[in-house]
């Protein structure tokens, strides 16, 4: 019986695995060149750490399942849950500001489309007690940094910016509900994907009141920051959630990215917890869903039952990243699934015991190499040493039996030379 594989994950086999660790590896050193250190959690989490902030749209896509003593649980669906409980767990013990990195295997059960799976991969960097911008400004930073290290640039990518303070003093100084907030966050950040009727009948639903409904409408058209004084009454909590943004573009300018950044009024982003700034890095094309996505979320340790202490950071998933590396050629297909300093061919059965102790000894001083396990031609061992980027081949035959000789063979240039099997091993650095 063959089983197909489940809906919406992916096979990495070795050529999609040397993506995957591509990808990975440029997340992390971006993170260290950021001053970030890694922590990691569980693949699963009490199913109510979901539920208490996430949002309804992560709780609608949760997996759950009940373990064998009735303890309801949830395979992760995001870190930053994680990361809070963590950090409330030790809070006293661990050295403030908090600088972390994580790149965890995410679950949800979401409708499989382009860039969006059931399983993926998604590097996280926080940024925790820092109540002040510079943090937001470095979380931007740090997410552009890694995608301008891999050759993407202002004309390929733009992070669009925005603030959840600042939405939040507008709407209460149109005199929207407080009880209101949360549903209009979800609806407004769902505006860019919904088409134009089926957005206004919602807002409808949701604000009855219609010259509330309107004044939301013009206000999520304002295009630039300064606007939007001239567009609503600007009370003292609006004035100075603006000053807050505003401060961040100015830092953004100093750390010399301002071309890549954008004031955006439709970013709100879907999860519940942010609380100031919110951004989410796009590809210019429009076409592919955010790159990346997060903001200031200064409540999440206080709701997990921890102090009040401030935080702010981001999430960026390995699917629209590849796609998108992939659509500006930066992504080929080539990349080296591995790399050999040495394989070794055997010509004769009788030298097969040699050919084990020489990659044994071989591995031992630090090399990687490969042998032959089944005696044929010698242009077939070379096909094969070929096949894993065999810097040089060791080829053992008639030489080494006649005057303990052995074949190098550099792979590239095709040159190939006898030398001594012991000054072989003496001439090797180490
Ligand atoms: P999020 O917007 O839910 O935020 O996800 C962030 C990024 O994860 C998205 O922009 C996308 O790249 C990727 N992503 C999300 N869902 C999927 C999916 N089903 N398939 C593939 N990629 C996906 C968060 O998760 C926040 N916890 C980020 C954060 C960290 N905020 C503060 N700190």
């Amino acid at each position: 019986m063959k089983i197909p594989p489940v809906k919406g994950t992916r096979d990495f086999y070795p050529q999609e695995m040397a993506v995957r660790n591509f990808i990975m590896e440029g997340w992390k050193a971006a993170s260290i060149r950021n001053g970030f250190e890694e922590y990691d959690g569980p693949i699963f989490e009490h199913l109510k750490m979901y539920q208490i902030k996430s949002g309804q749209e992560i709780v609608e896509q949760l997996f759950h399942l009940t373990d064998r003593g009735g303890r309801e649980l949830a395979i992760r669906p995001e870190i930053t849950p994680t990361l809070a409980r963590m950090v409330n767990q030790q809070i006293n013990a661990l050295p403030r500001p908090i600088k972390w990195f994580s790149i965890p295997r995410l679950c949800r059960a979401e409708r499989p489309q382009k860039g969006r799976l059931r399983e993926f991969f998604q590097w996280n960097v926080d940024i925790i007690d820092v109540d002040d911008p510079r943090a937001d400004a470095e979380v931007i930073f740090t997410s552009i940094d890694f995608l301008r290290s891999t050759g993407l640039t202002t004309a390929d990518i733009q992070a669009k910016i925005s603030s959840r303070r600042l939405l939040a003093a507008l709407l209460r100084s149109i005199g929207i509900d407080e009880n209101k907030l949360e549903s209009l966050y979800a609806l407004l950040d769902k505006k860019a994907k919904l088409p134009c009727e089926a957005f206004e009948e919602m807002l409808a639903k949701e604000i009855p009141v219609k010259d509330q409904a309107e004044r939301i409408r013009d206000l999520m058209e304002v295009t630039t920051i300064e606007d939007i004084p001239r567009i609503v009454h600007m009370n003292e909590a609006a004035t100075a959630a603006l000053d807050e943004l505003k401060n961040v573009f100015s830092l953004l300018d100093l750390m010399g990215i301002s071309d890549y950044c954008h004031f955006d009024m439709g970013i709100v982003r879907g999860l519940a917890y942010y609380t100031g700034m919110v951004f989410e890095v796009h590809a210019t094309s429009g076409k592919l869903r955010a790159i990346c996505g997060g903001g200031r979320f200064d409540n999440l340790l206080k709701d997990f039952g921890g102090p009040s202490i401030a935080a702010t950071g981001m999430g960026m998933g390995d699917c629209v990243l590849e796609i998108l590396l992939r659509e500006k050629g930066l992504l080929t297909d080539s990349l080296a699934t591995r790399m050999l300093d040495y394989y070794i061919c055997c010509l004769d059965d009788e030298l097969m015991s040699r050919a084990i102790v020489l990659t044994a000894t071989l591995r031992q001083r630090g090399y990687v190499v490969d042998c032959v396990y089944k005696i044929s031609s010698l242009g077939k061992q070379l096909k094969l040493a070929s096949s894993t980027n065999a810097r040089q081949s060791i080829i053992l035959g008639q030489e080494l039996i006649r005057d303990n000789q052995l074949v190098l063979k550099d792979m590239q240039s095709g040159n190939q030379r006898s030398i001594q099997y012991d000054h072989f091993l003496s001439d090797l650095s180490s």
